[in-house]
């Protein structure tokens, strides 16, 4: 029987730099869901915020813990901040290249609730496409394509690794140390960002084996979206392009969110989220668009290669024509709670990295570009966990337990699930829609469903009882009486 020392579940930024950090000798297996690129690391566009010297390292815990509305860990922001230019440079040091100016110069752009320039960025707003690349081709460590992960095998205070589902067939894969890095829960919105592959079922099988899921309530919509796709992941339009002279307008060209914020484009995203939600619905009807006035057509070209492509492919002429966006959902703040190690609470050999986890880094609004840095920071401490970890390991056997996947009527079911989360638990929440979306998925639970929308539906209650238990507004968390 073969045993891995490590098992990743997931290929993004977190599970990638995992791998990296973990010795070549070591036997390592990174479980990908679908593709390598089916990640949300490589759909990220703005880039990685990082304290541009030692003197903005307190500024930036500083902007981290206000965007986090008084729910971050300050520990969690001082190890975030205070490790992430060491953390980025290990990556530039093994040739990672970010933009630069004709001096060689690196350069920092801005994004919302961020008090100086200190995003770093790579092949223009493809920052996640170029590190993704360049972590895949760097990885010492063999991965498995295609294959789900259906079960978590466990045993009083230890895992054992997991089942998946690959090639049409159940099997176990065994292993010393499990690290979840599998991203968040964007599937479950009906409008979202994130990759087709991100649909919450490790927070789901985290629970059913005994894991506590914190902070689930706080769920980031991104401002600046284009929805009218038939896609299921929505077309992002970064920040970092308000950061440097966007304007969001109403259609008779006027910047309508200095009436809800003095920071006007540039107030925290979860502001700008309900600024545009709320004056859709107080004007019913009338669109509000990203106007790009403001840029000369070779530098919107250069600067924003990945964004003018896309929105050329949908029949914009970008920076002159304006783009009508709505909110989307885009980040979980809340995941699987673990310590500052990463390590799992209860567990010996569990680690959670990345969105997936809870450091309570991003307290109640994540800062934008936190999160690649979260990624490189907490999987080099993920790693040096488990090379701390005692490694032995005693077979145990597992009852084969092939519980279907999916039955009849799932799809159905799920696309009613992404409405109601749509719906009822979104950017404006009420008491009463929530409790409404509560039975609703109540009475989902307890029909005749598959594994995996099961554990859709687990997580949502989740995010939804955690909606109720707050009573009041927090970050991202809003809710109207
Ligand atoms: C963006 O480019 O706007 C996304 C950045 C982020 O989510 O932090």
């Amino acid at each position: 029987m073969q045993i891995f020392d490590v098992v990743i579940v997931g290929a993004g930024i977190a599970g990638l730099n995992t791998a990296l950090n973990i010795p070549k000798d070591k036997k390592v297996l990174i479980l990908c869901k679908e593709n390598s690129w089916d990640c949300n690391t490589f759909y990220a566009q703005g880039g990685i915020s990082v304290p541009v010297d030692e003197e903005d390292i307190e500024l930036h815990i500083k902007d981290t813990l206000l965007a986090g509305a008084g729910l971050c860990d300050e520990d969690a922001v001082r190890v975030l901040c205070s490790e992430g230019m060491d953390a980025v440079k290990s990556l530039m040091d093994r040739g990672l290249e970010f933009d630069k100016d004709n001096e060689g110069n690196l350069l920092y752009t801005k994004e919302a609730a961020h008090s100086r320039n200190r995003i770093l960025h790579a092949g223009g707003d493809a920052t996640g496409r170029v590190v993704h690349l360049f972590l895949m081709q760097n990885n010492p460590h063999p991965l498995m394509y295609k294959t789900t992960v259906v079960d978590i095998l466990k045993k009083d205070d230890r895992v054992y690794g997991v089942r998946v589902f690959h090639k049409g067939k159940f099997k176990n894969i065994y292993c010393k140390n499990l690290v979840l890095a599998s991203g968040g829960i964007g599937s479950l919105y009906e409008f979202h960002t994130n990759s087709r592959t991100i649909s919450a079922d490790i927070q789901g099988l985290a629970l059913e084996c005994g894991c506590e899921l914190r902070d689930m309530e706080m769920t980031q919509f991104h401002p600046t979206v284009f929805v009218n796709t038939d896609k299921a992941r929505k077309q992002l339009l970064s920040e970092s392009l308000r950061g440097e002279g966007a304007y969001v307008v109403n259609e008779k060209g006027e910047r309508f969110l200095f009436d809800y914020d003095e920071r006007g484009e540039l107030s925290p995203r979860d502001i700008v989220s309900r600024a545009i939600f709320d004056y859709k619905q107080k004007h019913k009807g009338e669109r509000v668009y990203l106007s790009f006035e403001n840029f000369e057509k070779s530098f919107f070209k250069k600067r924003f290669p990945t964004i003018y492509y896309n929105l050329k492919d949908l029949g914009f002429n970008l920076p002159e024509e304006r783009v009508p966006i709505s909110p989307a959902f885009h980040y979980a703040m809340g995941g699987i709670k673990c310590d500052l190690d990463t390590k799992v609470a209860n567990f010996r050999n569990l680690f959670v990295v990345g969105e997936v986890a809870s450091t309570r880094v991003h307290g109640a609004n994540r800062l934008a570009s936190n999160s690649l840095l979260e990624g490189i920071v907490f999987s080099i401490r993920a790693a040096k966990a488990i090379s701390r970890n005692d490694t032995d390991f005693s077979h145990i056997e597992f009852e084969d337990k092939n519980e279907p996947l999916f039955k009849e009527g799932d799809k159905e079911k799920k696309n009613e699930l992404r409405k109601i989360m749509w719906d009822d638990v979104g950017i404006i929440r009420s008491r009463e829609k929530l409790k409404s979306a509560l039975h609703k998925v109540d009475m989902f639970i307890q029909e005749d469903i598959g594994k995996l929308l099961r554990l859709r539906l687990r997580v949502s209650k989740e995010i939804i009882k955690s909606a109720l238990n707050r009573k009041e507004s927090l970050g991202a968390h809003y809710i109207k009486e």
